[in-house]
C-alpha cells in the first residue's frame, strides 16, 4: 500500500469522518488500540483533566485515549494532523516533541501520553524534559517504545517480508518485467514503507537527506528506525537499562514498564502465533510509565503491581531533578 493510499485511509480517523480504513491500517489500528488499553486500562473513565499526546501519527489514537481523558491536546511534527476536526474536549496541534517544554505553560496536563515517537526524537533529554515541565507534580507520563526484540525482529524478518511482497507481486500480476522491476526496488524508502507497519506516518527523518543504499544492502537490511546511526546501537539504545537511565536523567521516577503487544512490524498476520508469545511473557514493546521524582502521583497507585524491581539509580548520580 502506497503511503498516499494511507495517509487517505488514516484523515479525519480521530473524528470518525471519514472513509472506512483499508485492512493493513485497520490491523495496525486494531494493535494500537490494544497497546492503548494495556497502558491505561487500569485506570478509571475520564480520570484525567488534561492530556497531552505527542507524536500522535495521524491523530487515530485520540479517539481511544478520550476514554480517559476529559480534554486532549494530540500533536503531531506532521503538519496532516490538522485535517482532523477538534471537538469539545480534543485539538489538534502541530508540535515539535522536543519544544514541548517551551509550547505549553509548566504543569498543563495530568498526563502526557506518546506511542512508539520518542526513538525518533534526535535531543531526547530536551524533550524529556520539556516533558517534565509540563506535567502536573500529581500526574503521569507514558511511553510506548519498541524493545530489541522487535529491533531483532525488524531486521530478520525484513528479507522474508520483501519475498512476500514479491510473491503478492507475482501472484497479482503475472507479469516478470513487473515482478523484475518490483525486486529492483526493494528497500528503497517507498518501498520500505509498504513493508513495515510502523512506518504509515512520515517521520522527520523522511525528510532528512538518506544516503542511496546499494541493492544488496537494501536486499537484506531495511531501514534504521529511529535516530541511532547503526542498527546495533539502536539495539542497544531499544534497551530497558537505557530507557531506564533517560527517564531518570530528566528527573522522572518509574513507576513500572510493562511489557506491550507482539508485533513483527511486518503484518504477517500470525496471529496465534503472536498470542502465544503475548501468554509467554514476550512483548515487542515496553510501556514506561513514570512520574515526576521526588512528587506523589495520585494515579501512581493503578501501578506498580507488577514491576520486578523499581529503578533505584545510585544517589547523587547524574540526577538534576532529584528531590
Ligand atoms: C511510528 S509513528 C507513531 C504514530 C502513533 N503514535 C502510533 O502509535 O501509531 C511516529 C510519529 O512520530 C512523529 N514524530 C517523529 N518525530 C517527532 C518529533 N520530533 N515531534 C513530534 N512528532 C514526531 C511522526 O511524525 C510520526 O507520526
Amino acid at each position: 500500500m502506497q503511503r498516499e493510499d494511507i495517509r487517505a485511509a488514516g484523515r479525519g480517523a480521530g473524528t470518525g469522518t471519514v472513509a472506512p480504513a483499508v485492512p493493513a491500517l485497520q490491523r495496525i489500528r486494531a494493535r494500537r488500540a490494544r497497546t492503548i488499553r494495556l497502558a491505561l486500562g487500569r485506570l478509571p473513565r475520564a480520570c484525567f483533566r488534561r492530556g497531552l499526546e505527542l507524536g500522535a501519527g495521524d491523530g487515530w489514537s485520540a479517539g481511544l485515549l478520550g476514554e480517559w481523558v476529559q480534554h486532549l491536546v494530540c500533536t503531531d511534527y506532521y503538519p496532516a494532523i490538522l485535517d482532523n476536526r477538534p471537538t469539545a474536549g480534543l485539538e489538534y496541534r502541530v508540535l515539535n516533541a522536543e519544544a514541548v517544554g517551551d509550547a505549553f505553560p509548566p504543569g498543563a496536563f495530568d498526563l502526557v501520553f506518546s506511542a512508539h515517537l520518542l526513538e525518533h526524537i534526535d535531543d531526547i533529554d530536551r524533550a524529556l524534559s520539556g516533558v517534565r515541565a509540563v506535567l502536573a507534580d500529581d500526574g503521569i507520563t507514558i511511553h510506548v517504545m519498541p524493545n530489541p526484540v522487535w529491533k531483532l525482529s525488524q531486521v530478520c524478518c525484513y528479507t522474508p517480508s520483501l519475498a512476500r511482497a514479491a510473491f503478492q507481486e507475482v501472484l497479482a500480476h503475472r507479469s516478470v518485467p513487473r515482478l523484475l522491476q518490483r525486486i529492483g526496488r526493494c528497500g528503497e524508502r517507498r518501498d520500505s514503507d509498504a513493508a513495515t507497519e510502523w512506518h504509515f506516518t512520515p517521520t522527520p527523518e523522511e525528510f532528512r537527506p538518506q544516503g542511496r543504499r546499494g541493492f544488496a544492502s537494501r536486499l537484506l537490511l531495511p531501514e534504521i528506525h529511529g535516530v541511532s546511526p547503526t542498527h546495533l546501537a539502536e539495539l542497544s539504545a531499544f534497551a530497558k537499562a537505557s530507557w531506564l537511565a533517560r527517564f531518570h536523567r530528566s528527573g522522572f521516577e518509574i513507576v513500572e514498564v510493562m511489557p506491550g503487544i507482539v508485533s513483527s512490524g511486518y503484518s504477517f498476520g500470525l496471529d496465534p502465533i503472536r498470542r502465544m508469545l503475548e501468554a509467554l511473557g514476550f512483548s515487542s514493546e515496553y510501556i514506561y510509565v513514570a512520574i515526576k521524582a521526588g512528587h506523589a502521583s495520585r494515579f501512581a497507585r493503578y501501578f506498580g503491581a507488577r514491576t520486578p524491581a523499581p529503578h533505584r539509580p545510585a544517589q547523587g548520580r547524574d540526577s538534576p531533578h532529584q528531590a
